[in-house]
């Protein structure tokens, strides 16, 4: 079997389990201390993904902010940002948006097969696309990933992003921030959806760290024998 990259998925989340509000306006899980170990994780990471829906609703940036950690990357023989990653069935985004003008560092899209032409028309400046399958098969695109060096990926969501690593068995890691409040709206998106997941009652995930940041908590737990404490 191919390699595949040490997979982290990580996200905030509301005490009931949601990843926003139910409105298309971002809803601010994390806060500042929070904020800056994610800067940090992702300055360990060569490459960081998010579903297109991401990218079309919070338009993210996905860089490291912090200069001190981009000279230290760049010390280690790394580039000052990781790689960013997205992967989409319809090829509808913007080569505007926030992960492709922001950053010196490689875009990649992962491409279901029948709109490959339609997002090289739209990304080609921007992006590299890659054709991922119908839909994205995620074991092909985390070995192709790997094949083009990345050692270590950050998963930042959304929610169907998740589900398909974790329901594939695809992830080592996961970091759960819980947000000290409610959403309490059913139309609002959840961490994960349906699917059958390898952590049920007969099979626990092992909770490696509990860490308390300010007003939220951070769970990290171990999801496979890769699993390393740093
Ligand atoms: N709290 C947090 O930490 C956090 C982090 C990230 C996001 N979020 C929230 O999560 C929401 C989005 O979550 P979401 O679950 O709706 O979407 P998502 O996971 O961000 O993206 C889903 C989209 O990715 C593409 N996609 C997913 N799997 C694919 C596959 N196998 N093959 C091809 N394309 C695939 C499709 O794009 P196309 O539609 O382009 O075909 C799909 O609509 C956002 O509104 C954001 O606010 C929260």
């Amino acid at each position: 079997m191919a390699e595949r990259p040490y997979t982290l998925l990580s996200c905030g989340i509301s005490i009931d389990g949601y990843l926003g509000g139910a409105t298309e306006q971002r809803l601010l899980l994390s806060n500042q201390a929070d904020l800056d170990r994610v800067d940090a994780v992702r300055a360990g990471c060569d490459a960081i993904l998010v579903g297109a829906a991401t990218v079309r609703n919070d338009n993210p940036r996905l860089l490291v902010r912090s200069r001190a950690r981009q000279e230290e990357r760049v010390a280690r023989g790394l580039a000052p940002l990781p790689i960013k990653v997205t992967l989409t069935r319809r090829a509808k985004l913007d080569a505007c948006a926030n992960f492709f003008a922001t950053g010196a560092t490689e875009k990649l899209v992962y491409c279901a097969s029948a709109a490959v032409a339609e997002a090289r028309d739209r990304l080609g400046p921007v992006a590299t696309v890659v054709d991922g399958g119908q839909p994205v098969d995620l074991g092909r695109m985390s070995e192709d990933l790997r094949a083009r060096g990345v050692r270590r990926l950050m998963v930042e969501g959304g929610g169907s992003v998740h589900t398909q690593f974790l329901t594939a068995d695809l992830a080592d890691e996961l970091h759960l921030v819980v947000a000290p409040f409610f959403v309490g709206d059913s139309r609002a998106r959840r961490f994960v959806g349906d699917g059958r997941f390898p952590w049920n009652p007969d099979r626990r995930a092992t909770l490696a760290e509990v860490r308390r940041i300010d007003d939220v908590v951070l769970l990290r737990y171990a999801l496979s024998p890769r699993f390393r404490m740093d």
